[in-house]
């Protein structure tokens, strides 16, 4: 019997990705099916660890709403540790995000505050700055751009998983980066375990993209948590190539995953084809299923 829907994140499973095999048949790609997650994202490890954290610092109490921004996954892993605590949660979020997203943070009871989509994720930022200002003692903020209980819990649980799912023998670590808290967690445990380990980074090609989740680092206000030294690569996903990964992973594999899993996928076929033989691993941080009203896996995109 579980103890509690809490105590159910992490300990994702870590899938073996077979779409590129015939293509590089000496090369495996393996990936940590995040939507394993009870509340369907990897975002699940960092709201709880932020959220006991603050717990333990005293900074969290049933007197505080939690406040955030966030894209929708965060949103929705604050809103079900909220309800799971039994606190409050507002999330001020984009007016654009999937309808898939709002709908679920409103069924865990969360209030929703939304910025100018036209603004994107750094409106919602300085929206919830303002919203703290005007009553400091109100809220509880993580702040998961610049929370170091975000990375930490990578670095104490994804990390830890992937060592011992692959027994520790993986060349190539590659994740996306919204608040960089997956890369920067996961590939500092990695790399102090092997330095040898390759690390890549994936943004966004430009400023303007359909990558939900992710953040153009040039263009975007900066995590404070991002750790540029951490990354041997840092490469530019194209839109529409990482749909195209996602949906054809769908349909040949039955693995429905999200867009930045696409993105994922097509910066690992391109590590792929640039080595004769290797381990990779990724992350997946979410299904597909956040994103039907998107269009992402067929119909008018
Ligand atoms: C779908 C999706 N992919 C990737 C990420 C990036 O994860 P991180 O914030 O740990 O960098 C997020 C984060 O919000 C996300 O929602």
């Amino acid at each position: 019997m579980a103890p509690g829907i809490t105590k159910l994140v992490g300990g994702t499973p870590l899938l073996k990705v077979r779409t590129f095999e015939s293509e590089f048949p000496r090369v495996q790609i393996y990936a940590k099916a995040e939507w394993f997650n009870p509340g369907g994202s990897v975002k699940d490890r960092a709201a709880l660890a932020m959220i006991e954290d603050g717990e333990r610092r005293g900074a969290l109490t049933h007197s505080k709403t939690i406040i955030d921004s966030t894209s929708g996954n965060t949103g929705v892993a604050y809103a079900m540790v909220g309800a799971a605590k039994g606190y409050r949660v507002k999330l001020v979020m984009p007016g654009n995000v999937s309808a898939e997203r709002k709908a679920l943070v409103t069924a865990y009871g969360a209030e929703i505050v939304y910025s100018d989509a036209g603004d994107g994720s750094d409106g919602a930022i300085r929206m919830v700055r303002d919203l703290v200002a005007m009553d400091p003692n109100g809220y509880f903020y993580p702040d998961q751009y610049s929370n170091p209980a975000n990375p930490r819990a990578h670095y104490e649980g994804t990390a830890v998983e992937i060592l011992e799912q692959t027994g520790g023998h993986l060349t190539h670590f590659i994740a996306g980066l919204g608040t960089t808290g997956t890369f920067v967690g996961t590939s500092r445990r990695l790399k102090e375990h092997d330095p040898t380990i390759r690390t890549i980074a994936v943004q966004p090609e430009d400023a303007f993209h359909g990558l939900e989740g992710l953040k153009h680092l040039p263009t975007a206000i900066v995590p404070g948590i991002w750790t540029p030294s951490l990354a041997d690569e840092v490469w530019g996903a194209p839109t529409e190539a990482s749909y195209d990964i996602a949906q054809t992973v769908a349909r040949t594999e039955g693995l429905l995953v999200g867009h930045s899993s696409g993105a994922a996928l097509w910066a690992a076929r391109r590590v792929a084809a640039t080595v004769s033989e290797g381990v990779i691993v990724t992350v997946f941080p979410d299904s597909g299923d956040r994103y039907l009203s998107t269009g992402l896996y067929g119909g008018n995109r």
